[in-house]
């Protein structure tokens, strides 16, 4: 008998096991750094982050008091210029799971009767802002991807009696408007949170009227920071490692066509010692 039969009679498929395990360690490795938007592969990265992404935007809606390792709330918002008007009025519900990185109303007028769209609105604190600037006459659409926030902004929205402010879930690179219908696009710490920021500010750029204008407050790479490597393996859900170097957010807000672009400053704001709150401005030709 051929001493080498043993393979040919049942034992070939040893070879199977070492692969086996080689395959679970591979999908071991993929899990570990499919967290973190530092892994190479964007599809799996996008996906895990998303799941955190919910997770996190759900429990802020619903568990408001929790500490998360970054400002919120009404103090947080005072000390980014909120008007003490607006965080008088605007009840408490309204402020408590707000996460604001700056104050995208201090980039320029809001007039009464204008349309204003909030993209990644969470709670509705700036879209209940805006709707008290437009007044009756005006509207506000407010979209997050957060079915929780969703339903908090609403809720919001009716207790402050805002009939011209409706909330909708919705990405922010897919929006539920018409072309050319807004006439002003604000944001607060959400488009870092995009994985496709280019198809997000076309998007804005489609829905802006000519003479659009774009008021955004998002976390970026801190220029000043000397750790250039600071976020990349950091959590994406807490707008540390999907932010943008202020100039990239410029290029692409360019790219996305709009014109006198500019980086107004930056906020007080930290979700890590490489990031930092910026105030973003431009306008649709
Ligand atoms: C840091 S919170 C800020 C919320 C709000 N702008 C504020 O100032 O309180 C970011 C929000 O963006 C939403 N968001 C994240 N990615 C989104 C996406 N792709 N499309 C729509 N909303 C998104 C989250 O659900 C969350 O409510």
């Amino acid at each position: 008998m051929n001493p080498n039969a043993w393979w040919g009679q049942g034992f070939g498929f040893m070879w199977i096991i070492p692969l086996l395990f080689f395959v679970v360690f591979l999908f071991f490795i993929r899990g570990l750094f499919g967290q973190g938007p530092g892994g190479s592969n964007t599809s799996t990265r996008s996906e895990s982050a998303r799941k955190i992404l919910d997770e996190l935007y759900t429990r802020l809606a619903q568990e408001p008091d929790v500490n998360f390792g970054w400002g919120k709330g009404k103090e947080n918002a005072r000390q980014l210029g909120y008007a003490e008007a607006w965080l008088n009025q605007l009840p408490d519900s309204v402020w408590e799971s707000a996460a604001a990185v700056g104050n995208p109303f201090s980039l320029g007028f809001i007039q009464t009767g204008e349309t204003v769209v909030d993209i990644g609105c969470g709670a509705g604190a700036d879209a209940c802002v805006a709707a008290l600037l437009v007044g009756e006459e005006g509207k506000v659409f407010g979209f997050d991807c957060t079915p929780a926030m969703v339903a908090k902004a609403t809720a919001n929205a009716s207790a402050c009696g805002l009939a011209q402010m409706a909330v909708q879930k919705a990405e922010m690179a897919a929006l539920p408007l018409p072309d050319t219908s807004a006439d002003i696009v604000i944001s607060n710490g959400a488009v870092n949170l995009a994985a496709d920021k280019d198809a997000v500010l076309r998007e804005v750029f489609r829905i802006l009227r000519p003479a659009g204008r774009l008021q955004i407050a998002d976390m970026v790479r801190d220029p000043s920071s000397t750790d250039s490597s600071c976020c990349e393996k950091a959590s994406w859900a807490d707008c540390v490692s999907g932010t943008l170097h202020p100039e990239v957010f410029l290029d692409t807000l360019r790219s996305a066509g709009f014109i006198h672009t500019e980086l107004a400053g930056f906020t007080v704001y930290r979700t890590s010692p490489g990031t930092i709150g910026a105030l973003f401005r431009a306008v649709k030709p």
